[in-house]
C-alpha cells in the first residue's frame, strides 16, 4: 500500500492520506452542499483537463460543474475523438495508430493546465497492472501539476468521499458502529472492482461494521481487504465476507449495491461469466430490505433497474442514490479546492 501523507497532491486513492486530512475533507464536501454562495474563488485563475478514457455522466459532468462553481476553467477531452491516439507503453516503436505517446500528452498538459483529471479503467485482462493502478500511477508519474483519479482499475476516490458525505448526513454524523452492507448484485458484464474497493474501505474508515455479501465466485482482492480490516479494527469496527446475503441484510442500516467480476476475470473469463449467468436472484428486493433497520439503498450509478435492484426499492422511501450523485459536486470542489490550496 501507498505511504500514508498528510497532504494531497496527488489524489489517486485517499488510503495515500491520514485520517485528519480524510475527515477534513467529508467535511468540506458537507459544507461546499450547503454554503449558499461560495465566500471566495478558490478556483479563480485556475483550470483542469479532464480526460476520459471511459464514458462517463456523473464524474463528467459534476467535475466541469465543480471547476466552474469554483471560478476555474474545465476542458475535457475524450482520447481518440477530437485528440490523437495515444500510447502507453515504454519503448514502443510507435508506428502503429497512436501519434503520441502519453508521456508528451501529460506534459504539454502540465504546462497548460493546474490539475489534471483522468479516468481510465482496468483492463480486465491484466490483474498485476490493475491491482497496481499503474495507467493513473503513469499519469501521476509524468505530470508536474496535481492528478485526480476520476476512476482508475481499482479506486473512485471521488465517489469515495461523496459516499462517505452522503452516510456522514444520512446518520447526522454518528455513524460509527451502524451495519454496512455491501450487496454483490448480478450484471450482464463483469464489471472492474474500483467502486465496491473504495466503498468498503470507505465504510470501514468511518467506522461501520462491514457486511460484504458475495457469491463465493466474487471475491475481492485480498491487499484491499487487509487495508479494510486494517482500518475497522483502528476504527472499533469488523469486515466480514457472507455468500449468505438473505441473513446480510438483517438489521443493516446501509445497503450498498454493486456488482463486480472479481479476481476470477482474470484467471478464467468463461467460468465467470458462467457462474455470473447463474446468479441472477443477487438483486435488491423489497423482501431482503423489510429485513434491515430501514436501511439506506445506495448506488454509485449507473444502475441497471430491475437486475441489480427493483423498482420498488429504488423509488422507495430509503433509497439515497441521487443524495449520492449530488455529493459528488460538493465533494470535488472539496478536492479541487484542497489541491489548489484553497
Ligand atoms: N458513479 C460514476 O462515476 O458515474 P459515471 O460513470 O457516470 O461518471
Amino acid at each position: 500500500m501507498t505511504p500514508v501523507t498528510t497532504e494531497l497532491h496527488h489524489l489517486l486513492n485517499w488510503h495515500s492520506v491520514d485520517d485528519a486530512v480524510w475527515q477534513q475533507q467529508i467535511e468540506a464536501a458537507r459544507r461546499h452542499k450547503w454554503q449558499e454562495a461560495p465566500s471566495a474563488q478558490p478556483g479563480a485563475g485556475k483550470s483542469i483537463a479532464l480526460l476520459f478514457f471511459n464514458p462517463s455522466l456523473r464524474t463528467r459532468t459534476s467535475m466541469e460543474v465543480a471547476a466552474s462553481q469554483l471560478g476555474a476553467h474545465a476542458t475535457t477531452l475524450v482520447p481518440g475523438q477530437g485528440t490523437w491516439g495515444f500510447e502507453w507503453d515504454t519503448g514502443t516503436v510507435m508506428d502503429g495508430e497512436a501519434a503520441e505517446h502519453i508521456h508528451e500528452a501529460v506534459g504539454v498538459l502540465s504546462r497548460y493546465y493546474d490539475a489534471i483529471g483522468v479516468r481510465v479503467f482496468a483492463s480486465g485482462t491484466d490483474y498485476e497492472q490493475d491491482r497496481s493502478d499503474a495507467l493513473i500511477q503513469q499519469f501521476a508519474d509524468a505530470a508536474t501539476v496535481p492528478v485526480v483519479n476520476l476512476e482508475s482499475a481499482f479506486f473512485h476516490p471521488c465517489q469515495a468521499l461523496s459516499d462517505a458525505a452522503t452516510i456522514a448526513e444520512r446518520f447526522d454524523g454518528d455513524v460509527a458502529g451502524k451495519k454496512f452492507v455491501l450487496s454483490w448484485a448480478h450484471h450482464p458484464k463483469a464489471l472492474p472492482m474500483a467502486v465496491p474497493n473504495s466503498a468498503v474501505l470507505t465504510a470501514a474508515r468511518l467506522g461501520m461494521d462491514v457486511t460484504i455479501a458475495r457469491p463465493d465466485s466474487h471475491a475481492l482482492d485480498n491487499t484491499v481487504l487487509e487495508q479494510a480490516a486494517d482500518y475497522a479494527a483502528s476504527h472499533g469496527a469488523t469486515v466480514t465476507e457472507t455468500a449468505d446475503m438473505d441473513a446480510a441484510y438483517d438489521e443493516a442500516d446501509v445497503v450498498y449495491a454493486k456488482s463486480w467480476g472479481g479476481p476470477m476475470v482474470y484467471e478464467d473469463p468463461a467460468r465467470e461469466a458462467f457462474l455470473r449467468g447463474q446468479l441472477t436472484d443477487w438483486r435488491v428486493t423489497a423482501d431482503r430490505m423489510a429485513r434491515t433497520n430501514e436501511a439506506a439503498f445506495m448506488h454509485c450509478l449507473p444502475v441497471r433497474r430491475n437486475v441489480v435492484v427493483d423498482d420498488a426499492v429504488i423509488d422507495g422511501p430509503h433509497a439515497i442514490h441521487l443524495d449520492q450523485a449530488e455529493f459528488r459536486l460538493h465533494a470535488q470542489k472539496a478536492i479541487l479546492e484542497r489541491i489548489w490550496g484553497g
